[in-house]
């Protein structure tokens, strides 16, 4: 675990929570009096220098995903529509640093075997996505959290949470909608190679485009 003292958009420490393929993700330590712990919990997503990249290229690419991450959050955080949840945005640091709210819940790749899974709520939201013309653009299992705690709850409020937006853009154009379903269909079935029955869910909606 490693324990970072300050960064620009919080002060106190932050504990290294996963060190992905674009950015590194910390989870700030607060603790207040009379609010819960998890609620106070923010996350900082920093993108990180490639050196493989060059320069120039490096800056554009972490400035233009941080730019449609913070987009995109926005924009879903206007939709207010039950069925598709997103980290709420809180605020942005220069080019690369974005804060947003802590969804303490699963990646729904390490979910999958254990528990069931509502395909339908993982659907609804895509569909939300799709229709306020929201490309995902690396809709894979890592990128889906799930709250394993209120799956059987018959309430309105999905829970399902769709993160990651670097890569997303606006289309309203059938191809692009199909090939989200198409990355998530790969990504669910070598999660799960004996989930044909999702998997045949995926083919009818991706014919549907
Ligand atoms: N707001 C959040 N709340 C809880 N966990 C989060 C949040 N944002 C990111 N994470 C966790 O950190 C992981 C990596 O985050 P994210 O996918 O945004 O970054 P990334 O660098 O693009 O990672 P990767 O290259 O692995 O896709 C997520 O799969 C998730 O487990
Ligand atoms: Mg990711």
């Amino acid at each position: 675990m490693t324990i970072l003292t300050t960064h620009p958009l919080h002060q106190g420490p932050l504990t290294l929570l996963s060190q992905g393929a674009e950015a590194h993700i910390y989870l700030t330590q607060v603790s207040t009096p009379y609010t819960s712990h998890q609620q106070q919990q923010q996350i900082i997503k920093q993108r990180t220098t490639k050196l493989y990249r060059h320069p120039t290229l490096d800056k554009r690419l972490i400035k233009q995903r941080t730019r449609a991450e913070v987009k995109t959050l926005q924009k879903i955080q206007k939709l207010e529509n039950a069925k598709l949840n997103a980290p709420q945005f809180i605020r942005q640091h220069g080019d690369s640093a974005i804060l947003m709210s802590y969804l303490p819940y699963p990646q729904l790749k390490d979910v999958l075997k254990s528990t069931h899974t509502s395909i339908d709520r993982i659907a609804e939201a895509i569909a939300v996505l799709h229709d306020a013309g929201i490309i995902h653009g690396d809709l894979t299992t890592s990128n889906i959290l799930v709250n394993t705690q209120s799956e059987r709850l018959e309430t309105e409020e999905s829970n399902i949470y769709i993160i990651d937006f670097g890569l997303s853009h606006i289309s309203l154009l059938a191809e692009e909608k199909a090939v989200d379903l198409y990355v998530l269909e790969r990504a669910w079935e070598s999660t799960h190679a004996d989930m044909f029955h999702m998997v045949t869910a995926f083919r009818c909606r991706l014919d549907l485009y």
